[in-house]
């Protein structure tokens, strides 16, 4: 297909340029009624093809023309069967893979590091989530990796299972052996979904690894806003098999995308589609050379521990711990934000900087500064081994009984206890850090000593939460029923 075009972004041009009169949502009709302040920060371009659903201007619940045409461009870049825009981001995306591959009580096979947007997919369909357990490939490592040995257990020991649901790459860029993992759902007549929120762009590159289509499996999504230059919100979500019915991806989206969905937003993923097919090759490129160059500044700053020990990781993405130094992730965050840089996480460990194609090497050189300064007021110089960043501490997945589906245990009566009296509960909602947003407790699931343990200890060291109210008191709703 002629990946010039850019059907949505050239129907809404058209659109404007007619001048009719428009009797329809939304109320700031074009430039005339917009607020002016947003007039000030803004400009009025973007109202300019802010439209609804009317003649000419096609509908993404129903696409016949523009919207259509778009979608199949994307699915011809990706490698899909069909590709459908997202204007709720992944969460959307996982919600419908969840909704579409199981109903209620029956099973889906999840890695536990799995993004609360399965949780609430789980929460709709009412299936019933059997975790895997991610295991560490280094000491090191942020992430820990799913095995093929891990998954063939699995599918053998719950051969009834609707389909297997992993997340690759991982927030911190570290990928999952799809090939090998695909072939054994495959093997067992099960879909493998994959949340590629972080790895859309894996495609553009050689230097990246192999995303997740052309590792074999079914259903992915990706967050084009993430990694591919579109406007915050916008995903795809691609299907590449028979192992799931389009059907019901179709009208599971259906359930969980707005009906208003925002022609800025689509036009936006056209646009990045078509950057990526003109230009993704040499956008990336250059993406690389600044991280490597990053990179490199990071690996002789004295006291600074990079990651980037895994061979199947993204290159964009860089872990950089100043555990040597003894600041802990959320520190070393705050200290940078203090010198006017801003990065993607932190965890106790590492901070998680992100690079573009859009970074500039002035920003690289100030990062490196920052960090430079910031080490060597800290550094004593020598490497301790035991303050090099320990994967169990960075990345903590929690095996615990899942007690109930996570479904019935939202919608039980439930009662808001502290988390200090929870030990031995049954928890009635979710308790997520966030970023990177892995549940650290599920509805469902019973809360261990253990738990309570590292929550306080992520909350000491300043810790974002979602899920908790009363970040003091960390309070959680709890089934009624011990
Ligand atoms: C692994 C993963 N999956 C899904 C999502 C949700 O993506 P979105 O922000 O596009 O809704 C996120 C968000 O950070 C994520 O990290």
């Amino acid at each position: 297909m002629n990946q010039e075009q850019t059907p949505v972004l050239e129907m809404l041009d058209r659109f404007r340029k007619k001048n009719r009169g428009y009797f329809n949502i939304p109320a700031h009709h074009f430039e005339t009624g917009i607020s002016e302040k947003m007039k000030d920060v803004l400009g009025e371009k973007a109202y300019g093809i802010d439209v609804t659903e009317t003649d000419g201007t096609d509908d993404l619940h129903c696409p016949e023309e523009a919207i259509e045409k778009a979608q199949k461009l994307a699915a011809d870049l990706y490698g899909s069967d069909e590709c459908w825009f997202l204007v709720n981001g992944s969460t959307c995306g996982n919600e419908a893979m969840v909704l579409s591959a199981a109903g209620p009580g029956e099973k889906i096979i999840i890695s536990r590091d799995a993004h609360k947007s399965v949780l609430m997919g789980l929460i709709l369909s009412g299936a019933h989530p059997i975790w895997i357990y991610p295991e560490f490939a280094e000491r090191e490592s942020p992430t820990a990796i799913i095995t093929p040995g891990l998954i063939k257990k699995a599918c053998a020991e719950h051969p009834d299972a609707k389909a297997v649901f992993l997340t690759s790459p991982s927030y911190y860029g570290i990928c999952q052996p799809l090939k090998e993992i695909a072939d054994i759902c495959h093997g067992f007549g099960m879909p493998l979904l994959v949340d590629e929120a972080h790895g859309g762009h894996f495609r553009f590159h050689e230097a990246f690894p192999d995303d997740a289509l052309s590792s074999g499996a079914d259903v992915v999504v990706q967050s084009t806003h993430k990694t591919s230059g579109s406007l915050t919100q916008t995903s795809l979500l691609h299907l590449h098999s028979d192992l799931i019915s389009r059907d019901r991806i179709d009208q599971s989206l259906k359930l969980v995308q707005s009906t208003s969905p925002s022609y800025v937003l689509m036009s936006s993923l056209d646009a990045a589609r078509n950057q990526m097919a003109v230009n993704g090759r040499d956008l990336m490129d250059k993406a690389i050379k600044t991280a490597e160059y990053i990179r490199n500044g990071l690996r002789t700053a004295k006291g600074v521990y990079v990651f980037d020990e895994f061979k199947d990781r993204d290159p964009l993405r860089i872990a950089v711990s100043l555990r040597k130094t003894g600041i802990d992730g959320f520190r070393f965050q705050r200290l940078l934000f203090e010198k006017n840089i801003t990065t993607e996480m932190a965890d106790i460990n590492y901070v998680l900087i992100i690079v573009s194609w859009g970074t500039t090497r002035d920003e690289a050189d100030k990062l490196l500064e920052a960090v430079r300064r910031i080490a060597s007021l800290r550094s004593s110089g020598k490497t301790k081994k035991e303050m090099i960043p320990s994967a169990e501490e960075t990345y903590k997945v929690f095996r615990t009984e899942q007690r109930t589906s996570p479904r019935e245990a939202w919608f039980s009566k439930k009662k808001k206890i502290t988390l200090y009296e929870a030990e031995n509960r049954i928890a009635g909602e979710m308790i997520v850090p966030y970023p990177p947003g892995i549940p650290a407790i599920y509805p469902g699931e019973v809360i261990t000593e253990e738990i309570i343990r590292y929550l306080d200890k992520l909350r000491c060291l300043g810790a974002s939460f979602h899920g908790v109210n009363d970040i003091d008191n960390m309070e959680i709703y709890v089934t009624e029923q011990p």
